[in-house]
């Protein structure tokens, strides 16, 4: 077992946080070389946190403000004197050039997007990173560095970015203005590895493993001996985060799985097999299919549909929170993509698409503290900590299941008899995905049934029946997607099998939109 200071002992890179919507994805990136990392707030960081902490390298982020904001900015300038590597990124590419004698001023042209960074001098900090002596990196800044600190050499230039890739390799200090942690900056993920490995000499010290760890204690810390009760749905993130509560706070926890009558086929006996008998998870089982069939009786708008779906599974669960004594804490699965997306990045109003309902923004009333242990994480990293907990592949690589269910990919009235024609198809699908070898290749794939009856012909007969609309996406986060391109034996194999198992479809249809236009859902 490890020990609590398990961080304080890791050689880390320390991230200097300015308020990037990117910061996370710079942890992340370094997490992906096997190296520890932390993110400290501008405003709060200390040198002591620095000095006495194995701090191997420092990264300064990003973030919104200008340089000259000089109240808003916390810079110690002493971290220049600790002679540890830094990095910076952006506006910290900007903060530690005007710290070090250099002058920042808005940008004539500003750069959003793809540019062309152009090889000028040779540095360790881009082996492997130049093609050709250019690199497409991508910018996102209105100010620019207009005068090179003292010591500063220029590695790389763009069009209307001059000083976009400096250094001053002697104190080990280098700046970047375009972002080499998100993917469209290409081999951007060479820069920040030979940052940790050749400039600042960090081993590989980080795994899955070790993250596992890290959170159970964190867990255990932020709970003690209190209740915790945790919203099951059976999807990843909350399996993940019921598996990892489990092993914190052992029978502390009290997981609550209700049965909406909208699940996939075989879904409810997958969740109690595998997390009341296997895992011996203490397990509120609560079927309530026929109340939530009856409240959606005749109602066909999909924000109604939802709001329907959301609120009922409030009270299902609240009443039956109140009846378990002494709970402190609610565990969410929240993960680092939700919070970003819950905030604008520009700061300004964006429109709702969706209601989306899932087990987040539970009981406001019941006033239980939270608990949301993957919240710095991503989708691959909960995946890969789901098999460091021993979950199983079958609801590891699960595919992404919205809260409202089978609902949302039935459009029109929803009746008993529908949901049970889509259960089958949606099943045929996904295992004939699963037999060729293509369900992990695709982000996201279900069936639905449209609410259109065409005619077709059965053994000489007239048919009039629905049309099953079978969806498969590639996507990185479900952000944006784009249809995944079967090959015609594929899409015909499991056309026939729907239609020659199923009574209620005569037509399958396959949907090649991305998203945008489309979203991944159809409700
Ligand atoms: P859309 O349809 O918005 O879906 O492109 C993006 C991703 O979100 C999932 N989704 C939901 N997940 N509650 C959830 O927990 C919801 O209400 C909800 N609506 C959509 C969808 O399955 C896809 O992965």
């Amino acid at each position: 077992m490890l020990k609590m200071n398990l961080e304080k002992n890791l050689n880390k890179i320390l991230i200097i946080d300015y308020g990037s919507q990117f910061t996370q994805l710079i942890a992340r990136r370094i997490r992906e070389l096997g190296v520890y990392s932390k993110i400290i707030s501008h405003n709060k960081i200390k040198l002591s946190d620095i000095k006495n902490n194995k701090v191997g390298g420092l990264i300064l982020s990003g973030g919104p403000l200008n340089v000259y904001q000089s109240s808003k900015i916390k810079f110690d300038k002493r971290i220049l004197d600790l002679e540890i590597p830094i990095l910076g990124i952006c506006f910290g590419h900007q903060i530690l050039s005007k710290n070090l004698g250099g002058k920042v001023k808005k940008s004539k042209f500003r750069e959003f997007g793809l540019a062309n960074l152009k090889k000028k001098n040779k540095s360790l900090l881009t082996r492997d990173f130049f093609n050709n002596n250019k690199c497409n990196v991508w910018m996102s800044h209105s100010d620019e560095v207009s005068k090179l600190p003292k010591g500063f050499s220029v590695i790389g230039s763009t069009k209307n970015s001059k000083f976009a890739m400096i250094e001053n390799f002697k104190k080990k200090l280098f700046g970047i203005q375009f972002h080499p942690e998100v993917t469209h900056t290409k081999n951007g993920k060479k820069i920040l590895k030979n940052f940790v490995f050749s400039i600042c000499k960090l081993k590989r010290n980080w795994s899955s493993k070790f993250q596992k760890s890290k959170l159970i204690d964190q867990v255990k810390k932020q709970v003690k001996n209190s209740k915790v009760i945790c919203a099951l749905s059976g999807g990843v993130d909350s399996s993940v985060v019921a598996k990892l509560l489990k092993e914190a706070v052992g029978k502390n926890l009290v997981c609550i799985f209700v049965n909406t009558g909208l699940l996939r086929k075989n879904e409810e006996k997958q969740v109690i097999n595998t997390f009341k008998k296997k895992f011996k998870i203490n397990l509120i089982y609560v079927n309530a299919q026929k109340l939530f069939l009856s409240k959606l009786k005749n109602v066909s708008d999909p924000e109604k549909k939802r709001k329907i779906i959301g609120n009922l599974f409030i009270k299902i669960f609240e009443k039956k929170a109140k009846k378990i004594q002494k709970i402190k804490f609610l565990a969410q699965g929240t993960l680092y993509p939700d919070l970003i997306e819950s905030k604008s990045v520009t700061g300004s109003q964006t429109s709702k698409i969706k209601s989306h309902h899932n087990v987040g923004g539970l009981p406001k009333k019941m006033k239980l503290q939270l608990v949301e242990p993957l919240k710095h994480l991503f989708k691959d990293e909960v995946r890969k900590l789901g098999i460091e907990l021993k979950l199983g592949k079958e609801i590891v690589l699960r595919h992404p299941f919205p809260g409202p269910g089978l609902a949302i990919r039935m459009p029109g009235f929803i009746t008993e008899k529908k949901i049970k024609i889509l259960q089958e198809a949606d099943y045929i699908y996904v295992e004939e995905l699963k037999k060729h070898n293509l369900y992990n290749k695709i982000w996201q794939a279900y069936a639905a049934l449209l609410p259109v009856k065409t005619v077709g012909v059965m053994g000489d007969n007239r048919t009039y029946e629905y049309i099953c609309l079978l969806r498969a996406i590639t996507s990185e986060d479900g952000m944006t997607a784009d249809f995944y391109n079967f090959n015609k034996e594929f899409i015909q194999r499991v056309s026939n099998k729907i239609i020659n198992n199923i009574r209620g479809i005569n037509r399958v249809v396959y949907d090649v939109t991305s998203k945008p236009p489309s979203t991944i859902e159809l409700e």
